[in-house]
C-alpha cells in the first residue's frame, strides 16, 4: 500500500482499534526512519492533536533527531503550555525548545480591535518566530507537519493555522507528513496507542489563533486575564459533570463592554462572561446543547466569585447558522 501519496488507498482500513493503530505505528516509524536517515527534523508543536501525535510518532522513531518548537503566544487556555513541556519535554524526553513570546504578541496586538487583522498578526507573529528559531538551528533538512487528510481534501495540503507556510524561500525544507493520510478520529486513536494522554488526544478543536479571538476587540492582559480563568472554570466544571464527551466544542468569551454590577454592597462594574456550548458534526453548521439549569447557576456563581473583573455570566443560544460558533 502506498502511504506516500497524497491520495489515500481505497483498501486502507479505517483504524479504530488498538491493533490497527500499533500496525500504522509500526509502518510509519519504519518509513519515518527511511526518510529521515541521521537527519534532523523541525516540528512546531502546539499541543493540538495533530501536532503531538506527529510529535509521539517521531519520537517514537528518531528520538532526538526531531527538535520541537512550542511557540507560547500568550493566548493559550490556561496550563497547555504546561501540559506540552510536561508530556513532551519531561515524559517523553524529548528536544524541545520553549518560548514564551506573550509579551511579543500582546505588544503587536495592542489596541487592534478587527478581527481579521488580529489573526493575520498571530499568524505571521508565529512565522517570524519559527523563522528565527529555525535559523539558529544548523543541519535541519526535514520539516514536519500534523497535516491531515481533511486538510488535503479541502485544501493545498497545507494548513493554514499551522502556518509554517509562509516561511521564506531560502527556509527549503523537505516534508514529513505521518498522518496526511488519516482522519481526525484515527489521529485520535494512534495518539492513544502512543500512550498521549487523553487531554492532549481528545481535546475540542481550539482555534490557531487561541483565545485572542476569544477577548474580543482590543486584547488587554487583565481581560485575558478573566478569560483564561472563567475559561478554565467552565472546562473543569464541564469534565466534572461528564459533558466533555458529549459536547463538541464549549468555551468563554468575553466582550469589550463593561456593566454595573454590585458586590460587597458597592457598585462593581465587570465584563460579562459569555458560555458557549456547540454540537456538530463539520462545524458548518451547530446546534445549542442544552446544559442543566444547576449547572449554569453552579457555573455563574464560581466564575463571578471567582473570576476578578466578570460580573456577569450568560449563555449563548444561537444555533449556527446564524450565528458562527466564534464570535469573531
Ligand atoms: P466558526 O466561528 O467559523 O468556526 O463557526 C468553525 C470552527 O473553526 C474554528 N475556528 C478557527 N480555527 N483558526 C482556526 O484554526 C481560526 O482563525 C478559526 N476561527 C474559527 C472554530 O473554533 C470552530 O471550531
Amino acid at each position: 500500500m502506498n502511504l506516500n501519496s497524497n491520495v489515500r488507498p481505497e483498501e486502507m482500513a479505517r483504524i479504530t482499534t488498538k491493533e490497527l493503530a500499533d500496525k500504522f505505528i509500526d509502518e510509519q516509524v519504519a518509513e519515518i526512519k527511511k526518510q529521515v536517515g541521521n537527519g534532523k527534523v523541525l516540528l512546531a508543536l502546539s499541543g493540538g492533536v495533530d501536532s503531538s501525535v506527529v510529535a509521539a510518532l517521531l519520537i517514537k522513531a528518531i528520538g532526538k533527531q526531531l527538535v520541537c518548537v512550542h511557540v507560547n503566544h500568550g493566548l493559550m487556555r490556561k496550563g497547555e503550555s504546561e501540559k506540552v513541556i510536561e508530556v513532551f519535554g519531561k515524559q517523553l524526553d524529548a528536544n524541545l525548545i520553549y518560548i514564551d513570546a506573550t509579551d511579543r504578541y500582546l505588544d503587536k496586538l495592542a489596541g487592534v480591535s478587527d478581527p481579521e487583522t488580529k489573526r493575520k498578526i498571530i499568524g505571521s507573529e508565529f512565522i517570524r518566530i519559527f523563522e528565527e528559531e529555525a535559523r539558529k538551528l544548523e543541519g535541519v533538512d526535514f520539516l514536519a507537519q500534523g497535516t491531515i487528510y481533511p486538510d488535503i481534501l479541502e485544501s493545498d495540503g497545507v494548513k493554514a493555522h499551522h502556518n509554517v507556510g509562509g516561511l521564506p524561500d531560502d527556509l527549503k525544507f523537505e516534508l514529513v507528513e505521518p498522518v496526511k493520510l488519516l482522519f481526525k478520529d484515527e489521529v485520535r486513536v494512534v495518539g492513544k496507542a502512543l500512550g498521549l494522554p487523553s487531554e492532549m488526544v481528545d481535546r475540542q478543536p481550539f482555534p490557531g489563533p487561541g483565545l485572542g479571538v476569544r477577548c474580543l476587540g482590543a486584547i488587554t492582559r487583565d481581560r485575558l486575564h478573566a478569560l483564561r480563568e472563567a475559561d478554565a472554570i467552565l472546562r473543569e466544571e464541564f469534565d466534572k459533570n461528564g459533558l466533555n464527551g458529549k459536547v463538541w466544542q464549549y468555551f468563554i468569551t468575553v466582550p469589550d463592554m463593561k456593566s454595573v454590577g454590585v458586590r460587597n454592597n458597592a457598585r462593581y462594574e465587570g465584563w460579562p462572561a459569555i458560555i458557549r456550548a456547540v454540537n456538530t458534526t463539520d462545524a458548518m453548521s451547530a446546534t445549542i446543547e442544552e446544559i442543566p439549569y444547576s449547572l449554569l447557576h453552579h457555573i455563574t456563581n464560581r466564575i463571578t466569585s471567582e473570576v476578578e473583573g466578570i460580573n456577569r455570566v450568560l449563555y449563548d443560544l444561537t444555533p449556527k447558522p446564524v450565528g458562527t460558533i466564534e464570535w469573531e
